[in-house]
């Protein structure tokens, strides 16, 4: 696993540069895709870059992590809205090549990744190690299921709403063995709260109370940290 420590403007340069690369040698790439603080620096570089280099999205294909189960796709706090806004909307992708959850039928999530091997999958992590919305004991086995979320992932979510009550309480989200499939792995953490959880990963056993640790499994995964989210190791 590699490592690199550094401020957050060159860390989101780093990530979108590899994924505009990518995008360009092949124009048909498979990306998997976070919603959450975390990665809104890296959609805006790319958004930058397709504004002034003309990449061209319009055969890449994306697969979301995961999305609340009881909002409406159209609610502003929707995994849908998000991407919209943060990134379908200001770059030429086809909305057809897009992809989250079904809510009515997880598992068809995991037969269509199946078919769709997932070349780079980006990651945010929760303070509690979740990744996905894969909450802590999650079994490492997981394909696409229901979530009931975490108290502390609710309380951590609180800030994109008007108040805690309005922040749902069930998603759903590809599996952990879902996500360990993808061929390259991107995880990103920012500030003190991810610590932790970091420490676990980079230091720790492989542990289903810590669900990122399932990364320690895989053969190319980097983490980007700022210094807060690697104060711990
Ligand atoms: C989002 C997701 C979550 C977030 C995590 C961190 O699609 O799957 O695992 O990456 O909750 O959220 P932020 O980035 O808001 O700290």
């Amino acid at each position: 696993m590699k490592i690199v420590i550094n401020e957050k403007h060159e860390i989101n340069k780093l990530v979108s540069n590899e994924i505009i690369r990518l995008v360009k040698s092949n124009p048909k790439a498979v990306l998997g895709l976070a919603t959450g603080g975390t990665p809104l620096g890296v959609y805006e570089e790319l958004i930058k870059d397709h504004q002034e280099n003309q990449t061209d999205y319009s055969q890449v294909i994306t697969f979301n992590l995961d999305e609340y189960y009881d909002l409406e796709p159209t609610h502003k706090e929707s995994y849908h809205t998000y991407m919209n806004d943060n990134l379908f909307s200001k770059i030429n992708i086809n909305l057809d090549n897009t992809h989250f959850p079904d809510l009515n039928n997880p598992e068809s999530y995991t037969n269509l990744l199946e078919q769709h091997r997932v070349d780079f999958q980006i990651l945010g992590v929760g303070s509690n190690g979740h990744i996905g919305f894969n909450e802590p004991g999650t079994p490492f086995e997981s394909i696409t299921h229901y979530v009931t979320l975490a108290e502390s992932t609710r309380k951590d979510n609180a800030r994109f709403f008007n108040s805690i009550d309005e922040v749902p309480t069930k998603a759903v989200t590809m599996g952990l063995n879902d996500i360990i499939k993808s061929k390259r792995i991107v995880l990103i953490a920012f500030g003190a709260n991810k610590a932790q959880a970091i420490k676990q990963l980079v230091d720790g056993a492989e542990s289903e109370n810590w669900p990122v640790t399932i990364l320690k499994r895989h053969p190319y995964v980097t983490l980007y940290l700022d210094k807060e989210a690697a104060s711990l190791l």
